[in-house]
């Protein structure tokens, strides 16, 4: 499953493995932050273990489909025509297929610093004639309309004519996940279609229902050496593709080297006159491979230079796989991404799974955004600020205030969560209740408060910020319920972060009541609101109350819920992750271990037993442990005692031991949570967790899920635990604290990271923390370290003894 070899910076398949492509294509996926295509071969179609996708960041489009008797509507992540099309033949011959020919050298090699992935193979069609084939392309980081295909051909025992076919081929559909081939995948019609100079055609296609266009155009050119050497060149035009049929000599052992270069641009483009107007302006200006190449490079050094976490501890495994992640974090949303109106998906644009919805994973990616480009979480954050009216009209149609954001959002902020979702182990259609995540509301306050923290913007708060924290607390002060008896609020019927507990067995209706991570989240949010109209200056804060219409009592009605909220309680005191959960029975965990090979997914195999999990003690995820994720103890405490609870810093342990043995990590995003919850306590098994979290895409450890998408918020999760649990990074009260505990397995951490307009550098060994202050503001940043807070200006390094 694993890569045959990591070094550093680049991960190689030594064999060709046809049940490990689709694995390959998601992990080789390359982007640019606005469009990302998968690893698939030039030469193939969809079909059996070849997937070429790509998708463009925020490219939606909605279609219906009869399932089980209903209608259902669905927005999808489209996938847009296969700009990568590229094959060849021995004149008459047959035309390369990595399935047919036999491969008798084999190499897949994904280059990481610079963004480049690379194919060696050499082979032997039916007829004995060999070749060897190198391919590089790229999708170019720096120009992101722009992406090249390098071919270089030797033929080997053969010479003569040969045949190159490359297209733009719109005639795809939407067919990555399986369980999902039911649905309608049909998203695309072809606008237009042509020729243009003597070298390139182009492709526009739109899509059926959102309107969205992309233009897509090529030119094709070979060489010898650097030099063109003459073809025969035909071009069609098919209903649906562009195809360019070049006919060359080749002698054997003389190289010929090919060159595809694509320019895509969409309707949604800015300083644009129209799509296909500027694609195929921009291939015609194009340069050639190696002048793209060089400008790809240097703009992937660049964001290195202030992305990289390096762990100098010659461990290649976790080093490459951290970067690894990295990398990919940064395809997905990268400085292309700024100003353009897309969240973050869950999945990456890597493959089709969730529909490349936002959910509420940027919880786990905005840290390491943020602390290197707080632009773009800016940028990303305003994505949920241009969705507040549908949110507001949401929670009104729900009969509550404020804004309902969506658990799964999409084009235009309605909730994209599908009504039914197909057990693949039974067959059976099952109503999907997971919308009543409520709790990604909180999340969404959390983020734009983290975000104040790290950059102290206040023109986003004033203007942007302040607006969601306050509408999603009108929302948690309306969906809240007062209970007389207990002399508390409550909130009823929602699901709490853990997705196998949809609601209480043997009731018809969905939800749970008290779900603890949702109410305590609410308090914070509450109390948070009541505070935000002091950050953003006295007469910005009468506006925003004024235009929100927020008086006095609103506010200390805001106060009094977040005092009051219900925390449920159990065995003294163990946090129950909603009211009632120690009731449920106790799962027969070792039966079930030892009755199936792999029990992530408790909830598909119990469903086909026609057993219920919600019946049992267990969850997919952690859920009341991610308080301990998100806040330090002393936030923690503050919270407990400001909600009138008393809170013994003994019951982070007990929760924890509690909740581990009762968690199946069906999400990737627990392994996480876990990890860093027990980093300080159970420091081994930490590492356990740590490095199973790593494998978590290149190892496919859910067996099957990384072909349809990446995890991004696992993957931002790894980086972070490096970034913020090690260091124990946290900024709190205009301080940027520090409380490192460096794990026994790495010898030493240095990373970069930007604070208020500050780039801090800084290096972890076991002995001590060295913090210098590079660039950056004039003024010194406040930094804590055990209590104390020290000052440090510009350049200047301080030593703290670990
Ligand atoms: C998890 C969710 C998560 C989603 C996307 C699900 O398996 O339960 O918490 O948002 O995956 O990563």
């Amino acid at each position: 499953m694993m890569p045959e070899k990591i070094s550093d910076w680049e991960l190689t398949y030594t064999d060709w493995n046809s049940e490990q492509q689709p694995l390959r294509e998601a992990l080789c996926a390359l982007g640019n932050g606005y469009i990302v295509t998968r690893g698939a071969f030039e030469e193939v179609n969809a079909g059996g273990c070849h997937y070429p996708g790509t998708y463009l960041a925020g490219g939606y489009n909605r279609v219906e489909t009869e399932i089980a008797g209903h209608l259902i509507e669905n927005e999808a992540l489209v996938n847009w025509p296969n700009w990568l099309a590229l094959t060849f033949r021995p004149k008459g011959g047959d035309w390369l297929k990595p399935d047919t020919v036999d491969i008798l050298e084999f190499s897949y090699r994904l280059d990481i610093y610079r963004g480049v992935l690379e194919r060696k193979m050499r082979f032997r069609f039916g007829d004995e004639r060999e070749f060897s084939l190198i391919s590089r392309r790229f999708v170019h980081m720096e120009k992101p309309h722009l992406a090249a295909i390098e071919w270089r051909l030797t033929a080997h025992n053969w010479s003569g004519e040969i045949e190159i076919r490359s297209c733009l081929d719109g005639s795809v559909t939407n067919q990555n996940v399986e369980r999902y081939r039911q649905l309608n995948g049909n998203h695309l019609e072809t606008l237009d279609r042509g020729l243009d100079g003597e070298d390139a055609t182009f492709l526009t296609v739109r899509t059926n229902q959102s309107h969205i266009e992309m233009a897509q155009a090529s030119k094709i050119h070979v060489f010898e050496g650097e030099q063109p050497i003459s073809t025969t060149r035909e071009r069609h035009l098919e209903n649906d593709r562009t195809v360019q049929h070049l006919t060359v000599s080749c002698q054997s052992q003389k190289e010929l080297r090919i060159e595809k270069i694509v320019a895509i641009y969409t309707s949604r483009d800015f300083g644009i006159s129209q799509p296909t107007l500027d694609a195929c302006k921009a291939v015609r200006r194009a340069d050639c491979f190696d002048e793209l190449l060089r400008s790809h490079e240097r703009k992937w050094r660049h964001l290195w230079s202030l992305a990289d976490i390096s762990l100098h501890d010659g461990n290649s495994h976790t080093q490459f796989i951290l970067r690894f992640h990295i990398f990919h974090l940064l395809q997905t949303t990268s400085t292309n991404t700024i100003d353009r109106d897309v969240g973050v998906p869950s999945r990456g644009w890597h493959g089709e799974a969730y529909r490349g919805h936002i959910l509420w994973d940027e919880l786990f990616i905005f840290p390491f955004l943020t602390l290197r480009i707080p632009e773009l979480t800016r940028s990303l954050l305003m994505y949920r600020y241009r969705r507040l009216p549908e949110a507001r009209y949401a929670a009104k149609q729900a009969g509550y205030d404020g804004a309902m954001f969506p658990w799964q959002s999409g084009s235009n902020g309605r909730e994209e969560s599908q009504d039914l979702h197909l057990n693949p182990r039974s067959g059976r259609w099952i109503p999907d209740n997971s919308n009543i995540q409520r709790h990604v509301n909180a999340a969404i306050a959390y983020n734009v408060w983290q975000y104040y923290q790290a950059t102290h913007d206040r023109e986003f708060l004033a203007y942007y910020g302040a607006e969601l924290l306050l509408e999603i607390a009108r929302f948690w002060a309306s969906i809240v319920i007062y209970n007389g008896d207990r002399d508390r609020y409550e909130i009823r019927g929602v699901m709490g972060p853990d997705e196998f507990h949809t609601g209480y067995p043997d009731n018809e209706n969905p939800g749970l009541n008290n779900n603890a991570y949702t109410n305590v989240m609410a308090a914070w949010v509450l109390r948070c609101a009541v505070n935000v109209l002091d950050f953003v200056g006295k007469k910005r804060g009468q506006e925003l109350r004024e235009i929100l219409e927020i008086d006095d009592e609103e506010l200390l009605r805001w106060d009094k819920i977040s005092r009051r909220m219900f925390v449920p309680f159990h065995d003294n005191n163990i946090i129950s992750q909603f009211e009632g959960y120690e009731d449920l029975k106790e799962f027969d965990w070792a039966g079930y271990r030892e009755k199936y090979d792999d029990i992530q997914r408790l909830d598909r195999i119990l469903e086909a037993e026609d057993d219920d999990i919600n019946r049992y003690q267990a969850s997919k995820q952690a859920d009341v442990l991610m308080l301990f994720y998100l806040f330090s103890s002393d936030a923690l405490q503050e919270l407990f005692e400001h909600m009138g609870y008393k809170f013994d810093r003994e019951l982070i342990p007990d929760n924890i031991n509690y909740y581990k043995s009762r968690t199946s990590h069906g999400s990737t995003l627990s392994r996480i949570v876990h990890s860093w919850v027990l980093a300080r306590c159970d420091r081994k098994t930490a590492w356990e967790l740590f490095e199973q979290a790593l494998h978590s895409d290149i190892g496919d450890i859910q067996g099957g899920t990384t072909p349809e998408g990446i995890h991004l918020g696992a993957m931002a999760g790894t980086v972070d635990l490096v970034q913020r649990c090690y260091m124990g990074l946290e900024m709190r009260d205009d301080v940027l604290w520090f409380d490192p505990l460096l794990p026994h397995e790495l010898s030493d951490i240095e990373l970069q990271l930007r604070y208020r307009g500050h780039w801090l550098w800084l290096r972890l060994t076991d002995e001590k923390l060295l913090v210098s202050c590079e660039r950056g503001c004039p003024h010194p940043v406040k930094l804590g370290f055990r209590q104390q807070v020290y000052e440090l200006g510009a350049d200047e390094t301080r030593e703290f003894s670990c």
